[in-house]
């Protein structure tokens, strides 16, 4: 049996791999990495949920994601601005661990030029008449009524950049983990670019 080798040029190579796979998923609705759980931190609860990766930058490495200012997660991000994103391709078997600092823009110029490459249907969901994750007396679909088979006119979707929150997610660390059948392979990557091999 020969014990396959593995240094750091190795780990350095797949964290940069795995931000090319990032970087395609933004444009790419059926990528793994296009969506991923977010984690915050609810009154010293953690509180899970699925957002859409909407931007990437690299060196140093940010994520991006949009929400309403009016949901859960946003109110829990303005006030604890710390949170867990974590991603996992299913078919390459890697699992992406991000311990992030967020820095939230609402009507600056990086969120007037997020809300520009939003898509008028999915402005449709700023436009929400109740407060998002709200409690309602009956079903209601939380849009407005007169668009519900149509998407907005660009005047009438300008309504949702009211509630419109581009998040940037600051990446503090990196935790990489690769599944194999011979040895899986796990490092961190600290924010000083520092990289550390860790036991699976
Ligand atoms: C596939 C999928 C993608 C989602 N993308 C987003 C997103 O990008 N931003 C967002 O605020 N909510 C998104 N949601 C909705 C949140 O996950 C949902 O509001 C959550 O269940 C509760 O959010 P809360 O913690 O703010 O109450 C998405 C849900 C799913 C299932």
């Amino acid at each position: 049996m020969v014990l396959k080798k593995i240094n750091k040029s190795d780990i350095l190579k797949i964290y940069k791999r795995e931000q090319d796979y990032l970087l395609k998923a933004i444009k790419k609705a059926k990528d793994p990495y296009h969506i991923f759980s977010l984690s915050t931190i609810n009154n010293h609860h953690p509180e899970s949920r699925i957002v859409v990766l909407r931007n990437v930058q690299i060196n140093p490495l940010k994520l991006y994601f949009n929400s309403d200012i009016r949901s859960p997660k946003s109110i829990q991000l303005k006030k604890d601005r710390v949170c867990s994103a974590l991603f996992y391709d299913q078919i390459r078997r890697v699992q992406l661990r991000f311990k992030c600092e967020v820095n939230i823009h609402y009507d600056n110029d990086i969120s007037k030029i997020a809300w520009n490459k939003t898509a008028l249907q999915s402005r449709k969901c700023y436009m929400a008449p109740f407060n998002p994750s709200s409690r309602i007396e009956s079903w209601h679909p939380n849009i407005p009524i007169d668009c519900i088979d149509r998407d907005p006119t660009l005047d009438e979707s300008n309504l949702g950049y009211n509630n419109f929150m581009h998040i940037e997610l600051n990446i503090i660390k990196a935790d990489i983990l690769e599944l194999h059948y011979d040895g899986h392979v796990r490092f961190e990557v600290l924010e000083n670019n520092e990289i550390n091999f860790l036991s699976a």
